[in-house]
């Protein structure tokens, strides 16, 4: 071969390898985002080995661990931040969940996740637990981006009859589903994405979005799964184990499902918990301070990682700070996708995922609430390693261990009494009314330390942040219950189309 064909055949394997690396890339991944319920720091077997989660524990273990993944203190907080990489203090959701009878939906002017995904070719379905609003169809997921959608509208529901209080809520796109009475949530969501899985065609990319039921009240589980766990004595905690170990077994299938359909290698799933775990419902966050329906780290650190290609295999926890508003521009990039919105909250921490590096997030508001307490608001930032309480901290201020029994008043399950139960817990707190709080995260991160009082410069520095905050603030949006909802009027089910 002369000088001269080993240029050309070099230009030529070039450009090959060009057109390779380009359709490599060109093709973007299947995304699966797992989100699960009420699942604690203590709740999950990578972080506490007396529960059973092989399956998560080897995805998490040969993907990357968020050590520091933080969201909102509770549900529909934190689901309005994976859906619009929003805070909730700028979309009027920040104050509490959304009630069932209540005429709210995620504002409809924000471009949610799969809508940006849709617009880009994917096939995007839902399986669970929506929770954002769904008194007109508008609300709800087959009109904000997904293909499919089958679960429930509502907080929260029996796993078996798939009623919450008085309506049956479980649905598939428009129709309801009578049929899902009697199957245990977990096997049902394990069917349903199976034949979701089954149905798609791999040549096109596929988001599934799956905000699975468990391990959220009521403490429900096969009698299989509860005996696993002779050494757990509290029946509470017994029956709640059990449950995590359904949902592993979802997690089971859902790897089972992709492998089966040769899109395993092809798939990043993320996964985290919407909340920290309940502690009178023998969810735990142990060493974690709190739990749910707290700014404390238990109710807002928790379980989460990402796995699949192009994140480093087996490399452990990342250290870096994530927030539940950064899973949509994650994803989006992760996809290989651009979506600029100039207002978002959210930044993107692929590229620090992908190359182990610092992550971009410095900054991040737990939550700004001036109807958490009348009188001056709660808020909590954190800046650095330093974080700022102003204000109640939260139902659950202690630190839990996995067997503790809770003897309090509970919030009823919908918690709409829970700015009654906060003024009962001030009652006899006082001073909580009050809190001021500055902790060092690095240094102690199971908040023990109150440095509020020896460091008012850090003070100083964090109440200006939290002001600049407050100015991009919207008034929490939770008007009274809507007597139109009344499953009565919907043949005993909760359905849209009274708003
Ligand atoms: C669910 O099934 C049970 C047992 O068959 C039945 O008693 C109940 O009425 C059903 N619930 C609904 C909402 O159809
Ligand atoms: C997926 O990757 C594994 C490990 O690299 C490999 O053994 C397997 O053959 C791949 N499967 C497919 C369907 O490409
Ligand atoms: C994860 O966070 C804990 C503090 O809760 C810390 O002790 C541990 O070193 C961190 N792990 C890594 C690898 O960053
Ligand atoms: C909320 O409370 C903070 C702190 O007291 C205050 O600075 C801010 O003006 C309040 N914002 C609204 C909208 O009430
Ligand atoms: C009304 O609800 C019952 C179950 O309670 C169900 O069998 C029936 O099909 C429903 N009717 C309609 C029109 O959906």
């Amino acid at each position: 071969m002369s000088w001269k064909d080993w240029k050309l055949s070099g230009h030529v394997v070039l450009v090959l390898l060009f057109f390779t690396s380009i359709g490599t890339w060109a093709k973007p991944p299947h995304i699966v985002f797992m989100v699960a319920d009420d699942l604690g720091w203590n709740d999950i077997g990578f972080n506490n080995p007396d529960i059973i989660s092989p399956n998560i524990n080897q995805l998490a273990q040969s993907g990357l661990i968020l050590n520091h993944s933080y969201v909102q203190p509770m549900c529909s907080p934190s689901r309005s931040a994976f859906m619009t990489g929003w805070y909730p203090f700028r979309l009027g959701t920040q104050h509490n969940v959304i009630f069932s009878q209540q005429n709210v939906c995620l504002p409809l002017d924000k471009t949610l996740l799969p809508q940006v995904l849709k617009q880009n070719g994917y096939k995007t379905h839902a399986i669970g637990k929506w929770h954002l609003g769904f008194c007109k169809w508008e609300c709800t997921p087959t009109y904000r981006g997904f293909d499919t959608f089958q679960g429930y509208y509502t907080s929260r529901e029996d796993y078996y009859t798939k009623k919450n209080h008085v309506g049956f809520d479980f649905h598939k796109n428009k129709d309801v589903v009578w049929e899902a009475n009697g199957t245990y949530s977990s096997y049902l969501y394990s069917a349903a994405l199976e034949k979701v899985i089954g149905e798609h065609d791999p040549n096109d990319p596929l988001f599934l979005y799956f905000p699975i039921q468990s391990v959220h009240e009521p403490l429900e589980v096969p009698e299989h799964y509860y005996n696993l766990y002779p050494n757990v004595k509290t029946k509470g905690r017994r029956i709640f184990s059990g449950m995590v170990t359904a949902l592993d077994d979802a997690v089971g299938h859902l790897v089972n499902s992709l492998k089966m359909k040769g899109m395993y290698n092809d798939t990043l799933i993320f996964f985290t918990a919407d909340n920290g775990g309940w502690i009178p419902y023998h969810g735990n966050n142990f060493p974690l301070r709190g739990g749910k329906i707290s700014l404390w780290e238990g109710g807002t650190r928790v379980p989460a990682f990402v796995h699949g290609k192009g994140v480093p295999q087996g490399s452990g926890r990342f250290d870096g700070l994530m927030h539940a508003v950064d899973w949509f521009p994650t994803i989006v990039e992760a996809a290989g996708l651009k979506y600029e919105d100039p207002n978002r909250d959210g930044v993107s921490l692929w590229k620090s995922i992908t190359h182990l590096s610092a992550s971009p997030r410095t900054e991040m508001v737990y939550n700004l609430d001036n109807r958490s307490l009348p009188e001056n608001g709660h808020a909590a930032i954190r800046v650095g390693d330093m974080k700022l309480v102003i204000g109640f901290p939260g139902l659950f201020n202690d630190w839990y261990k996995p067997e503790q029994v809770w003897t309090e008043p509970l919030p009823k399950p919908d918690y709409s009494d829970l700015d009654d139960l906060i003024k009962q817990e001030i009652g006899k707190k006082p001073d909580w009314k009050i809190f001021r709080g500055l902790f060092d995260l690095a240094a102690d991160p199971y908040e023990h330390q109150n440095l509020y009082w020896q460091k008012p410069d850090v003070v100083a520095k964090l109440k200006g942040r939290l002001q600049y905050h407050y100015s991009r603030m919207i008034p929490a949006n939770y008007p009274p219950a809507d007597p139109a909802s009344d499953p009565k009027k919907w043949n005993g089910t909760w359905s849209p189309g009274w708003c």
